[in-house]
């Protein structure tokens, strides 16, 4: 049974990010879990969207893995919108569902993001990385992949086999 987990949040099931998440997943060593096809709604302040798919997806993979790799292109400067509704909805845990919330601690998180160059602003990975201090979870890490010809760059993919061993 595996114990990591890659979180997919891209607008394109079978775009970019894909492309870099089975690249980093060539050994078959994390499962994937794809948020485009979750129905998970932003957060409301009545959590009007409780019955979504957030919470059946949060139970999972709290049972299940001890590290999250979250993927995400980047999109106007910052996570994809697919993204920050799952972090977004991390505080549904944080009012109602505290003791599954709660279990996140301890638990490791790594970031890869990509673009179609390698220009990734400072500040990108902040979010994730006081996300994980503030949930109590260990942070791996993240790297950033770009594309050559429709293709991951080979540089890219040097830091993504660095990155593979780190979490
Ligand atoms: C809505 C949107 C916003 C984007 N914003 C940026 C950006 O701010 N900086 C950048 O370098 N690329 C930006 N891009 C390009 C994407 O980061 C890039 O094409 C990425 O590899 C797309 O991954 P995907 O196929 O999984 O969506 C944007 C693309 C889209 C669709």
């Amino acid at each position: 049974m595996k114990t990591k987990v890659i979180i997919q949040g891209s607008s394109n099931s079978k775009g970019n990010t894909y492309k870099v998440v089975n690249y980093l997943n060539n050994d078959n060593k994390f499962d994937i879990i794809d948020l485009k096809v979750k129905n998970i709604g932003a957060f409301e302040y009545d959590f009007s969207n409780a019955q979504d798919d957030f919470l059946p997806l949060m139970e999972e993979i709290i049972e299940k893995y001890d590290t999250f790799i979250f993927a995400t292109p980047v999109y106007w400067y910052s996570m994809s919108g697919t993204m920050k509704h799952f972090f977004d909805r991390l505080s549904d845990l944080l009012h109602y569902k505290k003791e599954l919330g709660r279990q996140l601690r301890g638990k490791k998180m790594a970031m890869i993001s990509n673009s179609g160059e390698n220009d990734r602003k400072d500040g990108f990975s902040m979010p994730f990385i006081q996300s994980a201090n503030y949930l109590g979870m260990e942070y791996l890490g993240d790297t950033h992949a770009w594309f050559s010809d429709n293709e991951i760059d080979n540089e890219a993919k040097n830091k993504i086999d660095e990155f593979r061993k780190l979490i």
